[in-house]
């Protein structure tokens, strides 16, 4: 298969260096106004986007760093995996943490080294814009289900006009310094925030996790 909706598709991968290039704001309007045609549970499309630049972008990233810095941690608005965590993903989660380790020629013993890594997120890798997906506090899997269509739907729509992103619960696990910033009501719940940019050419965006077998999580029946 060729055609434009799948080699797009088959192109987007996380980035997480990015050229001082902006993005147009005006672009990404037309993007999520594009996205907003995910589908949603009887329509109610619950999900919500902060689009982030300039002053706002560089504060946030400051604010969040303030505190990491100082190894202050927030309470997430949900937990993003079960704990314990089933082994089959932990042990994907782990080769892929130790992958980016490898390429990034980080010793995965080497605390600072982990720290400085994972400080990276909180300056949302250089990228210029970020985004902020949000939805009621009162939502349920169904509509987390939703925001993640909606979300799927930027990167895609993101990546056909050449900008790249990456997805980023990091950022969005310091829920309450982000609403403080964006001004966003108690009763939100922050979702995940969204790096994104014109990736440049370093080793780190090289890195693509190897997928599992079709035939591993599929069962066709007839
Ligand atoms: C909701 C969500 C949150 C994520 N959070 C982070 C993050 O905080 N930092 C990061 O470097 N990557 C993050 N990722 C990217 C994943 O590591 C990545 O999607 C996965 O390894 C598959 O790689 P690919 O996106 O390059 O295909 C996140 C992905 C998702 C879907």
């Amino acid at each position: 298969m060729t055609n434009q909706v799948i080699r797009t598709i088959e192109a987007r991968h996380s980035k997480r260096s990015f050229l001082k290039k902006d993005v147009s704001v005006e672009t990404v309007k037309k993007i999520i106004e594009s996205a907003s045609n995910a589908p949603s549970g009887k329509n109610s499309q619950p999900w919500k986007v902060a689009v982030l630049t300039g002053q706002t972008r560089n504060e946030l990233s400051e604010e969040i760093l303030k505190k990491f810095d100082e190894n202050i941690y927030e309470k997430p608005d949900y937990q993003y995996n079960p704990q314990p965590i089933p082994p089959e993903y932990r042990e994907r989660a782990r080769q892929c943490g130790f992958s980016l380790f490898k390429l990034k020629g980080i010793d995965k013993d080497n605390k600072p080294q982990r720290k400085e890594h994972d400080r990276q997120n909180y300056l949302f890798f250089d990228a210029p814009l970020l985004m902020i997906f949000y939805i009621n506090n009162v939502a349920e899997k169904g509509n987390f289900l939703d925001t993640g269509f909606f979300m799927q739907n930027i990167m895609l729509g993101l990546l056909s006009e050449g900008i790249s992103s990456c997805p980023q619960f990091s950022v969005a696990s310091y829920p309450d310094t982000i609403r403080k910033v964006l001004n966003i009501a108690d009763d939100q719940a922050i979702v995940s925030a969204l790096a994104c940019g014109y990736a440049d050419d370093s080793k780190i965006n090289t890195f693509i996790p190897p997928r599992l077998p079709v035939d591993d999580y599929t069962t066709f029946y007839q």
